[in-house]
């Protein structure tokens, strides 16, 4: 009841644009020195290498937003390495918004992978590759988190579109709080064909890249949101993300990339769920 009257005030409210700066939005959090942040705030820097991996998390907690970042993944043989960005709230019966990078050899495609999670459960994995090379340039990678949906962007074109499917009994991220968190470590175990291929640390250092965050978010702070406590009108232009759903242009171009970039999808896993689908699978 509290977050359904959360999630109205939300929509009557406004977010706030933060054009980003690393130095204010994000702290390195680990890797002794491996996290940099360079150029002003305007580029982020990870590496790993055999001793250790590192990482980042923003300074605040969002509930709801539209959250760009441009990443430039590891180049060359990444086989083993995993960049992680995502968003997480704390504690076990969390919810996460996730993207991971699976790197892989030389001339191979990167695996895309993404996951949703709500009150700690997971189990909603959809795969992807890239229908160019993400180490040789930065790309957009978005998540639009509204109470109705959460939207997967690659270069503002959809791939996935998680609804809120709660009058199916299906939990939505919806109440907590998250942080966005990135990390690049070695995953050797399971990345790349399954852990088959290992990480050629004699490529070490890996570096992956990060400029442009811009996030239209709700910034949560102390119990309260930046999207409640102000009293604009909702129709202010700035906040229609609150509102955004696919129209069916872009409907269109995420079923192009399910079709044929596509390549698991926990919602065609029978052999997964023997006793049945989820019952978000069951909606288009
Ligand atoms: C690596 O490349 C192989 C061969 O193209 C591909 O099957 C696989 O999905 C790629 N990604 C990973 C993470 O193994």
């Amino acid at each position: 009841m509290a977050s359904l009257l959360f999630a109205v005030l939300a929509l009557s409210s406004v977010g706030i644009a933060v054009a980003g700066n690393f130095n204010d939005d994000f702290k390195i959090t680990w890797g002794d020195g491996r996290g940099r942040i360079v150029d002003n705030g305007q580029l982020l820097s990870l590496s790993l290498d055999k001793a250790s991996g590192s990482g980042f998390e923003s300074t605040h907690e969002y509930l709801f937003g539209k959250i760009d970042m441009q990443l430039k993944l590891v180049p060359g043989n990444s086989a083993g390495t995993v960049t992680a960005y995502y968003l997480s709230s704390q504690g076990p019966t969390h919810d996460e918004i996730d993207f991971e990078f699976l790197g892989n050899l030389s001339g191979d495609p990167y695996t895309l992978h993404t996951n949703v999670f709500t009150q700690g459960k997971g189990n909603r994995e959809q795969q992807f590759h890239l229908w160019f090379d993400p180490t040789k340039d930065f790309h957009t990678y978005s998540i639009l988190w509204n109470p109705s949906h959460i939207i997967f962007s690659v270069d503002g074109i959809p791939i996935r579109d998680f609804k809120n499917m709660e009058s199916r009994g299906v939990a939505f991220p919806k109440s907590q709080p998250m942080k966005i968190y990135s990390s690049l470590w070695n995953a050797d175990d399971w990345a790349t064909r399954g852990g088959l291929i290992k990480t050629d640390w004699t490529k070490a250092p890996f570096t992956a890249s990060y400029r442009n965050f811009n996030a239209n978010a709700c910034v949560w702070s102390a119990g309260t949101s930046t999207c409640s406590s102000k009293k604009s009108p909702s129709a202010s232009p700035s906040n229609a993300w609150l509102n955004e759903e696919l129209d069916s242009t872009r409907q269109e171009r995420m079923r192009w990339v399910q079709k044929n970039y596509m390549i698991y999808n926990y919602c065609a896993d029978l052999k997964r769920f023997p006793q049945g689908l989820p019952p978000e699978c069951s909606v288009a």
